[in-house]
């Protein structure tokens, strides 16, 4: 079995050249057929890490090898890493399926940076800080749903483009409820029980919009609903569960959860047309812009260039700043 996690290689450290024997997730597999039909087909793989994911491909022996492939698990695999195109690839040699139980899928996975303890701590504090009944009922009512607490603070925030690991929901939930109570500092008229129920909830249909067994990806709900809508389902079913419960406060919660992504372009159903889901989209995108901000410029930190590639999801270059003068890692 190829090297532990400690000493195993990563995909982002991969050079062409350099031959390896390791296991990584078979995210896609396909058999494309090669030019000259004649040959039959080929073998094409895209493998991934916590690091990345790159092409794969097997020139011989592709059907066999392809029967044993299980997508979404992890593989031996042993070949020689090759530049095509100016990206790498890995030319396969050789692939093993790999015994159930040798790897856990965190092995594979972006984990959050922070200790699961202190965020596990910190989500208490929270919860127990609401002084609304009714809100702490459902926040109660909630977390004692088996499996519940432990899939909040394993979930991922999203597939690609900002708190995209494992424990990355609760790290920008968090993140989200602590910049919503400090505007609540600033501004007295928001009602603070409300803001950081709904700000602890807002994506809360991530749970179920994201599958993240060895790979993270959407769900068939996920897709066809969005977390969203998933999220509104979710508590609203609750709510109605709540004897008594204040049928204006159970509105401006759902009204918070469904309008968090502030404009229609942006996903959201309907705006923000009350102070505290104002406060809570603002905070939203404000987590999740400055998250995105940091990893772009992370990733161009070492190639010496003094701007970022262009971002399309930003519809910008970022400055990187001068060699020597690049500001602090990290966050
Ligand atoms: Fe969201
Ligand atoms: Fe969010």
């Amino acid at each position: 079995m190829p090297g532990r996690m400690e000493e195993r290689r990563r995909i982002a450290e991969l050079r062409a050249g350099e031959r390896v024997d390791l296991c990584l997730v078979v995210a896609r597999k396909t058999l494309q057929p090669f030019r000259d039909p004649a040959r039959g087909t080929y073998l094409a793989l895209w493998l991934t890490d916590d690091t990345g994911g790159m092409p794969a491909r097997m020139w011989e022996g592709a059907e066999s090898a392809a029967a044993c492939i299980e997508v979404e698990r992890p593989l031996r695999v042993v070949g020689l890493v090759e530049s095509y195109r100016d990206t790498l690839q890995l030319n396969l040699e050789r692939v093993e399926p790999v015994p159930e139980g040798a790897w856990r899928p965190e092995d594979f996975l972006p984990v959050s940076p922070r200790e699961p303890e202190a965020v596990a701590a910190e989500l208490e504090v929270l919860c127990r800080s609401v002084q609304d009944p009714y809100l702490a009922r459902l926040l109660e009512m909630l977390f004692a749903r088996p499996g519940f607490r432990q899939a909040y603070l394993r979930a991922p925030a999203a597939k690609v483009i900002h708190h995209a690991y494992l424990g990355g929901l609760a790290d920008h939930s968090l993140e989200v409820v602590r910049l919503a109570l400090t505007a609540a500092e600033l501004y007295p008229a928001v009602d603070r029980d409300l803001l950081c129920c709904g700000a602890l909830l807002h994506d809360v249909g991530k749970l179920e919009e994201y599958r993240y067994d060895w790979v993270i990806d959407y769900t068939d709900r996920g897709r066809l609903l969005g977390h969203t809508v998933l999220g509104y389902e979710l508590i609203a079913g609750l709510l109605s569960g709540i004897n008594g419960f204040p049928r204006e406060r159970g509105q401006r919660l759902l009204h918070l959860i469904l309008s968090h992504h502030g404009e229609p372009s942006w996903g959201a159903p309907v705006v923000p047309q009350t102070l505290e889901a104002a406060v809570v989209a603002h905070a939203d995108l404000l987590s999740g812009r400055t998250r995105q901000f940091h990893q772009i410029l992370n990733a161009s930190r070492d190639t010496g260039q003094s701007w970022t590639p262009y971002d399309r999801t930003l519809e910008r270059y970022l400055y990187v700043g001068e060699p020597g003068n690049r500001g602090r890692e990290g966050a």
